[in-house]
């Protein structure tokens, strides 16, 4: 019968697939297993070449998806996709030893825990890949704040690698944020009652083929994660994070314009006083611009990770389009403004309306349009 699924996210891990696969033979002698490699519709042929192997080896499974990304909501995917009674998520680039998944079925399956886990810190761990900000031992915020969310100590709660029984998972996999949060994490602050973890020292190795999808953000998206947790219900996290860069955009506004009539006032500038109208709105508009360029970077890096434009002409493309939608946004701002406005409300909250209105627009139309497929 079959014992154990392990799950394998994937982006770009062609030349990885077959050794991994070999690895996880070896590792699991005398165990039932599948593997699912969970596919984001990589261009080097990942999912070809799992299916390739699959061809003979039925142990192996695809799942492509099409027109999304994220790690976290592929692992989800995958967990969900299995009737093992058991189920592993694990990365398929080969940094994460098959030799520890033996140690942590045997801590499951008796049920003597809920769920197993490799740590990079742990007593007895390694890692040779020092210098990125998450790799450094568990002593930031991110990890105090992660002990607090999940009520277990960890010594390595942003890890990629566990086990736990797929019953826990599915009971709760409704409520899973699958949102730039860890996945482990999130498995841990979303069942209510605290688990039973068992942690096993990773030596964490240096990739061989490939390179590394995760950024250096890795703070910043635990924060989101939070956020989409507990508020991501009422605003949509997307939507609260193009509203933050927004506001962030009015202070670059007006920042870049106050340098700029001083550069080209000079002297003759006063603060307050912008009484030449010509050179006011010519800086107007160029700190607007650059407002906009902030925003639209911001959004490309942030809140739009997923589906970062990258590459010269599509950048180019996306800011020429986030431009246009933009302008339109602001018609729709000063436009709505104006009809409360003549209708009789106050002036304040006839703006504040606008620019609520203004930037639903701007985030449906930018969503659609500029970080659409
Ligand atoms: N399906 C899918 N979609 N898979 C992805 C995506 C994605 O958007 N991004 C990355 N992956 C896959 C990779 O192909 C790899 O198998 C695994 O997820 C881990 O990605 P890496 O790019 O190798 O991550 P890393 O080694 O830098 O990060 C490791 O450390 C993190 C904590 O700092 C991983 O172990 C993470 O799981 C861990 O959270
Ligand atoms: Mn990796």
């Amino acid at each position: 019968m079959l014992q154990l699924a392990v799950i394998l996210p994937t982006y770009r891990e062609r030349a990885n697939i077959a050794p991994m696969v070999a690895r996880l033979d070896a590792a699991l002698q005398g165990v039932v297993w599948e593997a699912i490699f969970v596919d984001d519709n990589s261009p080097d042929g990942t999912a070809d070449e799992a299916r390739r192997i699959s061809l003979t080896d039925p142990r192996v499974r695809v799942i492509e998806r099409i027109g999304r990304r994220g790690l976290a909501s592929a692992a989800i995917e995958g967990m969900c996709a299995t009737a093992a009674p058991i189920v592993a998520v694990m990365d398929a680039d080969q940094q994460h030893d098959p030799e520890l998944l033996p140690k942590m079925l045997a801590a499951v399956e008796g049920g003597e825990y809920d769920l197993a886990y490799a740590s990079r810190f742990a007593e007895g761990a390694s890692t040779e890949e020092w210098g990125r900000p998450d790799r450094v031992k568990a002593s930031g915020l991110a990890n105090r704040i992660a002990n607090k969310v999940t009520g277990v100590e960890l010594s390595d709660p942003m890890s990629g690698y566990f086990m736990l029984r797929t019953e826990t998972l599915r009971a709760d996999a409704h409520r899973l944020s699958g949102v730039g949060f860890k996945i482990l994490l999130d498995i841990l602050a979303t069942v209510d009652r605290p688990l039973k973890v068992k942690e096993f020292p990773l030596n964490f190795v240096a990739r061989i083929e490939g390179e590394s999808k995760l950024d250096q953000t890795v703070v910043f998206e635990f924060l989101v994660g939070l956020y989409d947790k507990w508020l991501g219900r009422i605003i949509p996290t997307r939507f609260a994070l193009f509203g933050t860069v927004g506001a962030m955009g009015v202070a670059v506004q007006l920042g870049a314009l106050w340098v700029l009539l001083k550069v080209i006032a000079g002297e003759r500038f006063v603060y307050g006083n912008w009484s030449e109208s010509a050179t006011f709105n010519t800086a107007n508009t160029l700190a607007a611009i650059i407002a906009m360029t902030f925003n639209f970077v911001l959004n490309n890096e942030l809140t739009y990770s997923d589906k970062r434009l990258r590459g010269f002409g599509p950048l180019l493309r996306g800011w020429a389009q986030f431009g246009l939608t933009c302008s339109l946004g602001l018609l729709t701002n000063v436009g709505s403004a104006a009809v409360l406005k003549t209708i009789g409300f106050h002036s304040v909250v006839a703006v504040i309306v606008g620019i609520v209105l203004g930037s639903v627009w701007n985030f449906a139309l930018s969503s659609r349009f500029v970080w659409g497929k």
